[in-house]
């Protein structure tokens, strides 16, 4: 198949594409490669690979390329409440218009698969499944969820991750777990806030396999949203912390109040209506954990700031 991925050289893109390239796929990137081209070196060797550096806002540059595409994995997007309250107007143009010029460009045979966000719920009491009604609360979640509307609209397939960890080409150390390892590990000490909050959690690998997974599993999917991550990596962050301490005892830890989490994610979610279909994660946090204690030996504390996505 002919895949396009927009954030390509991204986070989960970078770990995707050479999955995609490996099962066979031509695969063309589309990119403002605003992390650099770095990430996809590793895969550019293979002849099936294509580079384009272009911003999808850019409406009419966009439905060109997507024109002879067979499926579309739009990822691209300002991710994170910190990094859209930084830049609120680009953030809105990235992640609604530009989904939007996405959407309307789809052709009817073509799958459309959309990187949607646990960050769509907002505070939820109860266990959140599809039906559960979206209330985000951030920027970040609002352009997610209106997204995610769009891709809904026209057929397309909404993946609705969980908070992603471990390693990738485009390393990011502003997701929970990337971070409070890096804490742990370099300054031994991790200060975390609102402990009991309960979060959800995936291997970076294991999502870019669900996107594999809805490319193969399209027909069944499409047109609706589904929940990405495993009930047992649903936890609280003090849980979490618990376990990255299981592995560097040595440091200490401490829950503080002055922060809070503008998206406002307490919440349990369940994932029976993918794992029905046959995706189920295979990497546990303390695999992902200790694959990042094989670098971090080698970033120094004030170089993590450019693993950020702020
Ligand atoms: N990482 C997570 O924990 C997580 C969780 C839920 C959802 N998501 C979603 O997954 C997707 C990818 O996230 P990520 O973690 O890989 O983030 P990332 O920031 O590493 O990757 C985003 C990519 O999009 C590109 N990009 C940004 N604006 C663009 C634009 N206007 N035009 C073209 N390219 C642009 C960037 O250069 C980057 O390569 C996002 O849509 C995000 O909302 C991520």
């Amino acid at each position: 198949m002919r895949v396009l991925v927009t954030g390509g050289a991204g986070y989960i893109g970078s770990t995707l594409v050479p999955m995609l390239l490996h099962k066979g796929h031509e695969v063309t990137v589309y990119d403002n490669l605003c992390w650099g081209v770095y990430p996809l070196l590793h895969a550019a060797y293979d002849t099936k690979l294509r580079i384009i550096q272009g911003d999808v806002n850019d409406r009419k540059r966009i439905a060109d390329v997507m024109a002879d595409q067979d499926a579309i994995i739009h990822l691209a997007a300002i991710v994170g409440y910190p990094a859209c309250d930084s830049n609120p107007d680009y953030a809105l143009g990235t992640n609604i218009s530009g989904t939007k010029n996405i959407a309307d460009s789809k052709s009817s045979n073509q799958i459309l698969i959309f990187a949607s966000t646990g960050s769509c719920y907002g505070a939820i009491k109860d266990i959140g499944t599809e039906e559960t009604k979206l209330q985000p609360l951030s920027l970040y979640g609002k352009s997610k969820a209106q997204g995610e509307e769009m891709v809904l609209s026209v057929g397309g397939i909404a993946l609705r991750l969980a908070t992603l960890f471990g390693l990738s080409p485009r390393m990011r150390l502003d997701l929970l777990i990337n971070d409070l390892t890096f804490k742990a590990f370099t300054c031994k000490h991790i200060n975390f806030y609102e402990g009991g909050c309960r979060r959800t959690f995936l291997h970076v690998r294991d999502a870019a396999r669900a996107f594999v997974f809805a490319l193969e599993n399209a027909n069944s999917m499409k047109g609706q949203a589904y929940n990405i991550g495993d009930e047992k990596l649903n936890m609280t962050k003090l849980q979490v912390v618990q376990r990255i301490h299981n592995l560097l005892p040595d440091c200490t830890f401490a829950n503080i109040s002055s922060e809070s989490d503008k998206d406002k994610r307490d919440y349990e979610v369940s994932f029976k209506k993918i794992s029905q279909l046959g995706y189920h994660h295979k990497i546990s946090i303390e695999q992902g954990v200790n694959e990042m204690l094989k670098v971090f030996p080698f970033i120094t504390i004030g170089e993590q700031i450019k693993y950020f996505n702020v």
